[in-house]
């Protein structure tokens, strides 16, 4: 039976989780290459659409944050070691997915965006919403922006990827 067809508390809350790479990482990492893309000037109305696609899915984010905070307090068995492996291993497999397609769909074509941008970004991303959620910083896959935390978070705010928003 697939999870959702199961809706246990322990599954509710692993949809929670899905829910901050859906929002947080897929689309963000979307939301990254029409940005790139209007910094030269191109799609610069697919552009503005998605600042207000963005500005709605920002609430979503934070909604579902609050929500796995609250049931992280009030309902602390149901984090479990078994559970917050499968959460590492969901995001881990979240930013190897996004990974491949961002390369596959950009083809090095964008200027401003290599494979390796975008791979990092996408890393940066998971750490963060990892970390919105209290599971910061294990360092499983992310070594290179842990070391360089700082340095990473400034440069993609430079460049423009987090766009006007903050989460
Ligand atoms: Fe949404």
């Amino acid at each position: 039976m697939r999870s959702w067809q199961n809706p246990t508390d322990n599954n509710i809350l692993k949809a929670m989780f899905a829910n901050q790479i859906l929002e947080g990482i897929y689309f963000y990492s979307g939301f990254a290459y029409i940005y790139t893309l209007a910094r030269s000037g191109k799609m610069l109305g697919s552009a503005q659409m998605i600042r207000f696609i963005q500005r709605d899915e920002v609430t979503h984010l934070i909604l579902f944050q609050n929500m796995i905070k609250s049931t992280r307090r009030e309902r602390p068995e149901l984090f479990t070691k078994e559970l917050i492996d499968e959460v590492y291993d969901m995001f881990r497999e979240a930013v190897e997915l996004e990974s491949s397609w961002g390369k596959y769909i950009t083809q090095g074509q964008i200027l401003g965006l290599t494979d390796s941008i975008i791979e990092q970004y996408i890393q940066y991303l998971a750490d963060k919403r990892l970390k919105a959620i209290g599971f910061a910083n294990k360092g499983f896959w992310i070594k290179g922006l842990i070391i360089g935390g700082l340095e990473t978070n400034s440069k993609f705010r430079n460049w423009g990827l987090e766009g006007k928003l903050s989460s």
